[in-house]
């Protein structure tokens, strides 16, 4: 694997001192850019794009000619493992992705098999590969992919901005054949993850975005032991973040799943994270992304409340708490990332 010149990124995530606080932003690459729309325009579609390895690099490679981000991530969905078990995945303008053939049954999760990476997914690890020759020596490439619990939401409710309702039925009538589908996905993501990481991901995360509908024991059983899975699955062969949306209660279990770093949403108090498993995990994030609407000395001013809620220990990566949304001026972005440069490197 190639060593980036720029290894911020990977040594906050190892808790080793820096000498300014990285930062890279979750949808870097999105609608939000004028040249990603025209990008999209030309592939036809989102998933056209995210299908043709070309395509997806470029997408990724945006935002990292626009700004001077300590990571690259590459450009692809979670939805891709799902499509690739053959629920025929669609996204449609305003409504967000959809399946044709949602999971309702024991016997759907019995039709379901592992994905080869190799096969049905070889356009992401192709996108990875071309991504890490691109950029991979200035700074470190980001794979990723959903996690277990947060695609069994999306393949047993078929749609987004859902009420969870046929999820929490099989929750409370089939446990047992829920925690089946997570194993099966759990098994799933490992093997796409360690194919990205094969391709040159110097880093990998899995998003958790749908954790937080899950309380108490819940939350451990269906969303965090199947991470932990895969972690061991893994191996510490490269850092991996667990994007815990709706975890701050419970970070604790969340350090336990074994990852080196948790990517926080902006409802947690980064302070109050750094004291419960600051000595455990590095912290990604965690500017409520609504920030970037306010006007620049406001934004500066909340990015460096947020550094200071960190203080200067290692083991902080800038984010955002969520992506960033496709009405933010880009303009916008530069003005927040220049501000965490500044103040960081003046606070170390
Ligand atoms: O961060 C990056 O730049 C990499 C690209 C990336 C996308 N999706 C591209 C995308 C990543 C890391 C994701 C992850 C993802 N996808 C998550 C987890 C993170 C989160 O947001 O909680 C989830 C839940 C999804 C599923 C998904 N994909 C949804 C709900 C949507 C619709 C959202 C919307 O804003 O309309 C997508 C579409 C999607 N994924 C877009 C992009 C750039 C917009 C597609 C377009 O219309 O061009």
């Amino acid at each position: 694997m190639v060593v980036p010149e720029n290894d911020r990124f990977l040594r906050a995530l190892r808790r080793q001192p820096t000498d300014r606080t990285p930062v890279w932003i979750m949808r870097q690459a999105g609608r939000y850019l004028p040249e990603y729309r025209e990008l999209r325009e030309r592939a036809g579609s989102f998933l056209n794009l995210c299908r043709t390895p070309d395509y997806a690099c470029e997408a990724a490679l945006q935002p990292m000619r626009r700004y001077p981000l300590d990571a690259a991530i590459v450009f692809s969905d979670i939805l891709t493992i799902p499509d690739a078990m053959g629920l025929g995945l669609g996204f449609s303008e305003g409504t967000g992705p959809h399946f044709e053939r949602p999971i309702r049954s024991a016997a759907d999760i019995r039709a379901l098999g592992v994905p080869d990476p190799h096969q049905e997914l070889r356009y992401v690890s192709e996108a990875v590969s071309l991504l890490s020759r691109e950029i991979g020596e200035q700074v470190p490439v980001i794979g990723f992919a959903g996690s277990p619990w947060t695609l069994a939401t999306y393949m047993i409710e078929g749609r987004s901005r859902s009420e969870f309702a046929h999820v929490a039925e099989l929750l409370q009538s089939e446990p047992d054949q829920l925690e089946h589908l997570l194993a099966i996905l759990a098994e799933s993501v490992a093997l796409y993850l360690e194919a990205q990481i094969e391709a040159g991901a110097g880093v990998v995360m899995i998003f958790d975005s749908w954790g937080g509908i899950l309380e108490g024991e819940d939350y451990v059983r269906f969303s965090l032991q199947p991470i932990q899975r895969i972690m061991e699955k893994l191996g510490p062969v490269v850092p991996r973040i667990m994007f815990a949306r709706g975890g701050g209660g419970q970070l604790t279990e969340v350090s336990k799943t074994g990852c080196e770093a948790i990517g926080l949403d902006e409802t947690v108090n980064l302070r109050v994270a750094r004291e419960e498993v600051g000595q455990v995990c590095a912290l990604q994030g965690n500017l409520d992304p609504a920030m970037l609407r306010e006007d620049a000395e406001d934004l500066r001013a909340a990015a460096r409340a947020l550094l200071e809620d960190y203080g200067s220990y290692p083991g902080h990566v800038f984010n955002l708490g969520h992506g960033i949304t496709p009405d933010i001026d880009p303009d916008r972005l530069a003005c927040l990332i220049d501000e965490v440069h500044q103040f960081s490197a003046a606070s170390n």
